[in-house]
């Protein structure tokens, strides 16, 4: 499940601070923040047809990760919704988009650790990319001896840019030849996959870990939301790996790759005892929301 190169991503125009730049020309400070100390805060957002798939929401992620960080002269959401807008209307993008916004502390006075060297304010990047969802109908997972940050570490509640923790029960992954690793917390409850949430499906009811070690995903939310809203029973608590071998569903949540079903873990198969798929029906809940929901371009 490697991504490929888009040529349609070719001449890509990315933001950064108030400009625009060609993606070979798109480039931060080497005194930036995020290449000193992956001192940055980032969302992942979608565009489909016309409209900015839970903006708002978003934008409130990203306030409260900088506010968290201790960010000084944070732009506000309008200023941020004008950065998307220019973006996306120089790349003539309407549907079939994956944003990557990032807001770093900025550029540092010289090389150190200590955020008073950020005296020019934060940087401010918006990359979008032609990229429809990215997983295939159903994935592997393996479980990683990389336990979740947990908030005595550092707080999931930060959708920061340290993806290291992931990135290293990624790795595990790719050597396991998994499509993407299972992170425990530091009980050894589920706490979520390397880049998604994670869900599971008993006897027709829905269980999702709580938020405690695992990012508070938009998607995981709106799933939840889409649950409580049609009648499907829906709980977070905590969840053993031997509750997910023996599910009738699991599946993974996120922007980038929306619901997709989750096949085996730990090569024990996911094997659905109940005639019908609520994960169907929620799929079918998510995909029409995503055709009426969001901020429409104004362009
Ligand atoms: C570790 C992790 N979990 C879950 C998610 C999914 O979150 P969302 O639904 O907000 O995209 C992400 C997305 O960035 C993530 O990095």
């Amino acid at each position: 499940m490697l991504q490929q190169f888009n040529e349609k991503n070719k001449n890509l125009k990315v933001y950064i601070d108030g400009k625009l730049y060609h993606r070979d020309e798109a480039k931060v400070s080497v005194f930036d923040s995020v290449v000193q100390g992956g001192d940055a805060v980032w969302e992942g957002i979608r565009v489909y047809n016309g409209r900015i798939f839970c903006l708002d929401k978003h934008l409130q992620r990203l306030q409260d990760s900088a506010h968290a960080m201790a960010f000084t002269q944070i732009p506000s959401n309008d200023e941020i919704k004008k950065a998307i807008f220019k973006t996306l209307e120089a790349n003539n993008m309407r549907d079939g988009v994956h944003m990557r916004l990032t807001l770093t502390r900025g550029k540092k006075i010289t090389s150190g650790m200590d955020p008073r060297l950020n005296q020019y304010g934060p940087t401010l990047i918006v990359l979008a990319e032609w990229k429809p969802p990215v997983y295939p109908p159903s994935i592997t997972l393996v479980t990683s001896n990389i336990r979740r940050n947990s908030p005595s570490t550092i707080d999931s509640k930060i959708h920061h840019n340290n993806l290291i923790n992931n990135i290293l029960a990624k790795i595990e992954a790719n050597y396991a030849k998994a499509d993407a690793a299972l992170m425990l917390d530091l009980y050894g409850y589920v706490s979520e996959a390397n880049g998604t949430n994670i869900f599971m499906v008993r006897n027709g009811q829905v269980l999702t870990p709580h938020a405690d070690s695992c990012l508070p995903g938009i998607t995981r939310a709106t799933i939840i939301r889409l649950c409580m809203d049609n009648n499907i029973p829906i709980l977070e608590k905590n969840i053993s790996l031997t509750e997910m071998y023996t599910a009738d569903e699991v599946f993974v949540s996120g922007t980038m790759g929306e619901l997709t079903a989750v096949s085996a873990i730990d090569g024990r198969k996911i094997v659905n005892k109940s005639t019908k798929s609520v994960l169907t029906e929620i799929n079918k809940l998510f995909t029409a929301l995503t055709k009426t929901e969001g901020e429409p371009l104004p362009f």
